[in-house]
C-alpha cells in the first residue's frame, strides 16, 4: 500500500460530503490533490458547485478539471473546506504550511462551516513539532524576525534552528501573497497555544503554521480504507 493510496482512502471520504449546490474551499497539496482528482471525475457534481482556494497552485491544478476557482472575497461563507495537513496531534491541533498556503489555508478554514481535514495515518502523531513550523513574515527584517522568534521560543523552553526556506536555486520562497518563510525546527512542542501566542504577537510575523482548536474530527487514510477519528 502507498501513502498515495492511503491519501485516496482519506479524500474519498471528504467526496461523501459534498453535496450539490455547495460552495467549497479547496486547500493545498498532494492529499488535497487526491481529493480534486476524484471530484473531476463527478462530471454532474462538479458543475453545481462554486470553488474558492487556498493557492494559485491548487488553482492550477483544479483547472485539469475545468474547476475555475472564484476569489476568496466573492464568498461570506463557504460551505465546508476540504484541505491536508502535515501534523494532526491527539488533540486535534495541526501543523500546516509545507506547502507554502497557509495563511490562504488559514482564510478559507476561517469562512467555512465545516472544516475537512485529509490525512493519510503518517500524520497522525502524539505531539507536535517533529515537522517544522512554519511562520511567514513580512519580507522585511528577516533576521531581527529570528532573534525575536528565538526569544518567543525560549519562553517556552525550545531552542530551534530557525531557517529561511528557499527553492533548489537558493533564492527565497516567497507566498502566494509576496511573504516568505522560516520554518522552525522544534522536535516536540508540549504547550502549541502559548507558543502560537507568543509567535503572532511579534509585529513582522503574519501567520505560524499553527491551526489550533479547529477540529471535531479528522478522516484518516489508511491500508484498510478511512476512519473518522474524533477529538474531544
Ligand atoms: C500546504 O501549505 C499545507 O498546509 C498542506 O496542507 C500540507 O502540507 C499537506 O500537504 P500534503 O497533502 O502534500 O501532505
Amino acid at each position: 500500500m502507498t501513502t498515495q493510496q492511503k491519501k485516496i482512502n482519506a479524500a474519498k471520504m471528504a467526496l461523501k460530503r459534498i453535496r450539490p449546490g455547495m460552495c467549497v474551499g479547496l486547500g493545498t497539496g498532494s492529499t488535497t490533490n487526491e481529493f480534486i482528482n476524484l471530484l473531476g471525475q463527478k462530471k454532474q457534481l462538479l458543475k453545481t458547485l462554486r470553488y474558492a482556494s487556498s493557492s494559485i497552485q491548487t488553482e492550477i491544478f483544479a483547472k485539469n478539471y475545468s474547476i475555475i476557482c472564484e476569489d476568496i472575497d466573492q464568498f461570506d461563507q463557504l460551505d465546508l473546506t476540504v484541505d491536508g495537513a502535515d501534523e494532526v496531534s491527539r488533540h486535534g491541533d495541526m501543523i500546516k504550511g509545507g506547502g507554502g498556503a497557509l495563511l490562504r489555508e488559514k482564510m478559507l478554514a476561517s469562512i467555512s462551516k465545516d472544516y475537512l481535514i485529509i490525512v493519510d495515518d503518517t500524520k497522525m502523531v502524539e505531539y507536535l513539532g517533529k515537522f517544522p513550523l512554519p511562520v511567514e513574515i513580512i519580507n522585511f527584517s528577516p533576521n531581527t524576525t529570528i532573534n525575536l522568534l528565538k526569544r518567543a521560543f525560549k519562553k517556552c523552553n525550545l531552542d530551534p534552528e530557525i531557517v529561511m526556506r528557499v527553492n533548489s536555486d537558493g533564492s527565497n520562497v516567497i507566498t502566494d501573497g509576496g511573504n516568505i518563510i522560516l520554518d522552525c525546527h522544534c522536535e516536540e512542542i508540549s504547550d502549541p497555544n502559548l507558543l502560537k501566542e507568543k509567535i503572532e504577537e511579534i509585529p513582522n510575523v503574519i501567520t505560524s503554521g499553527f491551526f489550533l482548536n479547529m477540529l471535531n474530527s479528522v478522516f484518516v487514510g489508511d491500508e484498510k480504507g478511512s476512519t473518522e477519528v474524533f477529538f474531544e
